[in-house]
């Protein structure tokens, strides 16, 4: 099982419409998903018509990913009709806000992680939309994953936003989860016709050179209709909708060849926080690591799961 997250530090970008065109992709492609909604405004769950009866969710999961929990916030997207793979989602809620702790813990931030250990073996990929800031949230899944697609768009702010981005994973990358590392850049609501828009396109190229990914996206009203129908790009009947739907196999593609590119690590289900993120890279590689304890308090109560991180 191999982890996207889909990212920008900046709201509108077209974040959730990019997701769920990838998600359309790997379900084309007849790939296992479980689609993570982690934006408490839940636009993905929406847009992939999937309802929970148990009304359990991210949220539940994120304050204790115990499995019964884990699996009561997954349910089966609406999407996945007459397709022979699965696509699942877990359900996004606004109450995930609740748990957007602004001094998250160590176990805090591991909880997404362990969550899909749970389900390890049922998904070839999980596609997780994240909220628009560097909150605890988008922290917790760039921790769960293996790489982040970071969406931008040609104007000033976001562009900024995608530079701030990169450096964050970056960081995480080194402090926390080795292997946790930016896919690319796409390009969302591109016109070419705009002077700025090609001025900020060529920004961002020089900016992140190959790692700005190959088809950007045009204004294209093809990607409102699909997303407002709640239906997958693939299944829309028209030029438009196939032309977008193959650049979403292509992004598809790479994603999932850069993913190849890289050993495949268990993800972790017991241990310590500590021994969670050197899973896989040799511990000398982290003398450097400095990681904040979790509180006394918290510590305690935690002991008995076997969660506690070591010092
Ligand atoms: N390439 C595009 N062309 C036209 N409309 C788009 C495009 N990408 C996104 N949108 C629209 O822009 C709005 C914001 O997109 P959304 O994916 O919800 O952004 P985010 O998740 O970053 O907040 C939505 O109404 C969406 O349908
Ligand atoms: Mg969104």
């Amino acid at each position: 099982m191999q982890v996207l997250s889909v990212s920008s530090l900046k709201g509108g970008v077209g974040k959730t419409t990019i997701a769920l065109g990838i998600a359309s992709a790997a379900l084309d492609r007849g790939i296992n998903t479980l689609f993570v909604d982690l934006d408490p405004q839940c636009d993905a769950t929406t847009g992939l018509a999937a309802v929970n009866d148990y009304s359990e969710s991210c949220a539940d999961v994120l304050s204790s990913p115990r499995p019964n929990i884990v699996r009561k916030s997954i349910v089966e997207a609406k999407w996945q009709r007459q397709h022979p793979s699965k696509i699942h989602v877990m359900v996004g809620s606004t109450r995930s806000l609740m748990v957007d702790n602004p001094q998250p813990t160590l176990g805090e931030l591991w909880r997404l992680e362990q969550a899909l250990s749970v389900v390890e073996d049922e998904y070839d990929l999980v596609v997780i939309d994240t909220p628009p800031s560097l909150n605890a949230l988008t922290r917790t899944a760039w921790i769960a994953s293996d790489r982040v697609l970071v969406v931008s768009e040609p104007s000033f702010f976001s562009v900024v936003a995608a530079d701030r981005a990169s450096k964050a994973i970056d960081e995480i990358s080194t402090k926390l989860s080795p292997r946790l590392a930016l896919h690319g850049v796409v390009v969302n609501r591109l016109r070419e016709s705009s002077d700025e828009h090609n001025y900020r396109l060529s920004e961002l190229r020089e900016m992140f050179g190959e790692k700005l990914i190959h088809p950007h996206f045009a204004e294209r009203s093809t990607l409102q209709q699909a997303t407002g129908a709640a239906t997958p790009i693939h299944s829309w009947p028209s030029e438009a909708g196939a032309d977008l739907a193959r650049a979403f196999d292509s992004i598809l593609s790479g994603v999932l060849s850069d993913m190849k590119s890289t050993s495949q690590v268990k993800r972790a289900r017991t241990g310590s926080s500590i021994e969670r993120a050197i899973r896989g890279v040799a511990k000398e590689t982290f003398s450097g690591l400095e990681l904040e304890e979790e509180p006394k308090a918290k510590k305690s109560s935690r002991k008995s799961r076997g969660r506690r991180a070591r010092s």
